[in-house]
């Protein structure tokens, strides 16, 4: 009977720990930024459930991702918010500035680079088109990611080697998905204290060990 009772008290513990938590994450400031609920945290990294959003995306399929890539990416989409869309209006900036690496498959270590902004909450529907065809609206569904957290100004390398750290310490390669992952940065250029993260994907097999 005890037993029973402190069961069922870890138990209501246990729930309450796991209640979607849909606040805005501090690290968004004054931004619209997507909504997560924490599934499940661990030391050094957690796993987060997103609901499906709308974003704008442009991408690049290259070799080497140069600076100069980088900018021009994330240029056409800051025009786009800027007004060169359909309604020719101005839309708020958002976080994170997400990215999709997507492995090149053979021997030319080719891979697609897809820069994203979030489309704000209240345009989710209805959401002015680009006026640039090398960019486009895209929904990206609701997913389960492990994430991890990290403050700087990282780099690609800096990317890659978090991504790896990432893999390392979730330590089985059937939780994630290992031919892409998504980085994402909080802060705009001038920013001091600075919220990076790198996502991988989780498979069905990490959704169900969670229950
Ligand atoms: C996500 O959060 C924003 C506030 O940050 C809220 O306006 C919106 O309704 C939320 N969306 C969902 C699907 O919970
Ligand atoms: C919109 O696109 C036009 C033509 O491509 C360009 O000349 C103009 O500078 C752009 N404006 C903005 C705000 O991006
Ligand atoms: C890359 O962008 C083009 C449009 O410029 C689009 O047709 C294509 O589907 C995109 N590729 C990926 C992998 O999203």
């Amino acid at each position: 009977m005890l037993f029973q009772c402190v069961l069922s008290s870890l138990l209501v513990f246990a729930f309450t720990a796991t209640v979607p938590s849909q606040q805005k994450p501090t690290f968004c400031h004054d931004l619209d930024c997507p909504n997560f609920t924490t599934v499940q945290s661990f030391k050094d990294y957690e796993l987060r459930k997103y609901d499906s959003l709308k974003w704008v995306a442009t991408n690049v399929t290259t070799m080497e991702y140069t600076d100069d890539i980088n900018r021009e990416m994330f240029f056409r989409l800051f025009y786009y918010i800027s007004g060169n869309n359909s309604a020719a209006m101005k839309i708020p900036m958002t976080a994170p500035v997400l990215r999709t690496v997507i492995h090149g498959q053979g021997p030319t270590c080719e891979a697609t680079f897809i820069t994203h902004f979030m489309i704000p909450h209240n345009m989710q529907t209805n959401t002015p088109t680009p006026t640039d065809p090398k960019a486009y609206l895209v929904t990206i569904p609701g997913k389960n990611f492990y994430v991890k957290s990290f403050p700087g100004r990282p780099t690609d390398q800096d990317n890659v080697e978090k991504v790896e750290e990432l893999a390392q310490e979730i330590g089985n390669p059937n939780l994630y998905l290992d031919n892409y992952y998504f980085t994402a940065n909080y802060d705009g250029p001038y920013a001091i204290h600075r919220h990076n993260e790198v996502w991988l994907e989780s498979t069905s097999a990490g959704s169900r060990m969670l229950g």
